[in-house]
């Protein structure tokens, strides 16, 4: 059997901090704990979303909550930017380093393989952050629709920012709707192999509990597109917010 060709060693600083981030094992297990971490936002921001099923006054009252804890929102906004960060640079670096050692010969079929789930979760990936981008600017920047970024409903005290009136008005368009139901299903296309590799990077690996895992995290990737991806269907369907 012919041997597989070593990968090429990345240049290895003498810090040993550094010299493990730069190690092909240091940057997996960072793009799998950074990974976990957004995995955990993503399910956190799902719990707050589903409060739209609870109406106005408990969609309203939970965002008027976050916006009276500013330090704690933005020790989290930095975290997520760090996390973000690093689990893209992470991921690229590896692409890029695999793409020059990609070996020849027998190998073809596994390369194929994983060539097609590493293009994947390039595609995905990049969708995932595209849609972010535009909806930050729709949701908490308000660029793209102003109108809807406006919107306050009257308190006992004054007014607040009326969020379940903005999502509801953001779904009722079509285009934007479809937009996150695209979003959702590319969500879940990419934590459903991400938690594969995690479990992988990370060396859980027991005959029994790591399939569990496995498929308990594809699991947890369905019911949160589910979960938000019902929220437009919703709105669209007239079940959130009434018929236009
Ligand atoms: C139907 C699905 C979703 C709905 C209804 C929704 C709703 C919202 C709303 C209303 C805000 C802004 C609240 C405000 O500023 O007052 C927000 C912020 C945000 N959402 Fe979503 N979201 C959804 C899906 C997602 C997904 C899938 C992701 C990530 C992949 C995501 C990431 C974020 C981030 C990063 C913020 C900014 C948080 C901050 O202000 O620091 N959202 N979302």
């Amino acid at each position: 059997m012919k041997a597989t060709p070593p990968l090429p060693s990345l240049p290895r600083p003498s810090v040993p901090l550094l010299s493990y981030v730069t190690s092909t094992i240091g940057r997996k297990t960072l793009v799998a704990i950074t990974g976990l971490m957004l995995f955990g936002f993503v399910i956190m921001h799902l719990a707050g979303n589903l409060l739209i099923y609870q109406g106005p006054a408990a969609l309203n009252e939970y965002a008027a909550f976050l916006k009276s804890k500013p330090a704690v929102v933005w020790a989290g906004r930095i975290g997520l930017l760090g996390a973000l960060s690093v689990h893209l640079w992470g991921t690229l670096s590896l692409a890029a380093r695999n793409r020059s050692a990609r070996p020849v010969g027998y190998r073809m079929r596994r390369t194929i393989v994983s060539t097609l789930s590493s293009r994947t979760m390039v595609l995905t990936g990049f969708t995932i952050l595209a849609f972010v981008v535009y909806h930050l600017l729709h949701f908490t920047v308000g660029v793209t629709h102003p109108d809807h970024h406006a919107l306050v409903e009257a308190t006992a005290t004054g007014t607040r920012h009326d969020v379940f009136a903005m999502v509801v008005a953001g779904f009722r368009e079509p285009v934007v709707a479809s937009i996150y139901i695209v979003a959702q299903v590319m969500l879940a296309v990419h934590l459903s192999h991400g938690v594969a590799s995690t479990v992988q990077t990370l060396g859980f690996n027991h005959p029994t509990f790591t399939p569990l895992v496995k498929r308990g995290g594809i699991t947890v990737a369905v019911l949160l597109a589910l979960g938000n991806g019902s929220i437009p269907i919703a709105v669209l369907a007239g079940w959130i917010g009434g018929n236009a």
